[in-house]
């Protein structure tokens, strides 16, 4: 394959603890597998961007833009570029990292225009006692997106070293299956039943306020409502 069309994975890891961080691990091993099956992978580290709180103005419902000037925009773009994404996230609380949920809330024209569509992703959490709390939200928001969910792994951390040793395995060759569900355009018939009555749902929407929300009416347009 040319450079210029091998098959591009984000990863995004979003603990604030830097190279300290255990799912950095575990994203690191991902990106390992997805690389030894042929993708170019880059990953980033969530905390080290300033990415502002949604303030629900709507204005990228109606434009494709954001009124915040920050650096979401770059994130954004390389989001909707690649192929597919590694998602990963501490266990805090039940949930993901504030820093990971305010970045997601950024996103609600993507949800609106399902622009996730085509790509695949896959989950990856560390918690002191649970993991799937934050693998399962962030497989079901994926999907949500309108992307398809090769999977998860995870790591409780309880478990000590040797069950972070063993979510790496497990990322390691989940990424390896990220990277041949795209290569494969692999068919989740269930998340594709998903999908379809969220589509409908969000199309609903859409057309609804299509006064007001003039970029997303005009998107759903340019697809043919499809
Ligand atoms: C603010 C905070 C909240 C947490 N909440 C939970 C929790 O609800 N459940 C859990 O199993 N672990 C919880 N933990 C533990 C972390 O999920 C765990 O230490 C994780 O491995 C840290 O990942 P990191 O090293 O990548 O930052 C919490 C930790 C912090 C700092």
């Amino acid at each position: 394959m040319p450079e210029d069309d091998r098959m591009k994975i984000l990863g995004i890891c979003s603990s604030p603890k830097g190279s300290r961080s255990s799912t950095l691990r575990l994203v690191r091993a991902a990106k390992e597998g997805a690389e030894e099956n042929g993708a170019e992978v880059e990953l980033l580290d969530l905390c080290q961007l300033e990415i502002k709180y949604c303030n629900a103005c709507q204005t990228c419902y109606k434009t494709g833009r954001c009124v915040h000037k920050d650096d979401f925009q770059g994130l954004y773009e390389k989001i909707l570029a690649a192929d597919g994404l590694v998602i990963s996230s501490p266990n805090y609380f039940h949930s993901v990292t504030a820093q990971l949920k305010t970045l997601i809330d950024r996103m609600a024209d993507a949800a609106h225009c399902q622009l996730l569509t085509g790509k695949y992703c896959c989950s990856l959490a560390t918690g002191g006692s649970n993991y799937d709390q934050v693998t399962g939200y962030l497989g079901d928001l994926m999907i949500g997106f309108g992307a398809f969910f090769t999977g998860s792994a995870g790591a409780e951390m309880s478990g000590g070293p040797a069950a972070l040793e063993e979510g790496e395995r497990k990322a390691r060759a989940l990424g390896r299956s990220l990277v041949d569900d795209i290569r494969n355009k692999r068919e989740y018939a269930e998340q594709r039943a998903v999908q379809q009555s969220i589509r409908s749902h969000f199309k609903e929407l859409v057309r609804m306020n299509k006064e007001n929300w003039k970029h997303q009416y005009d998107h759903w347009n340019s697809i043919d409502w499809r």
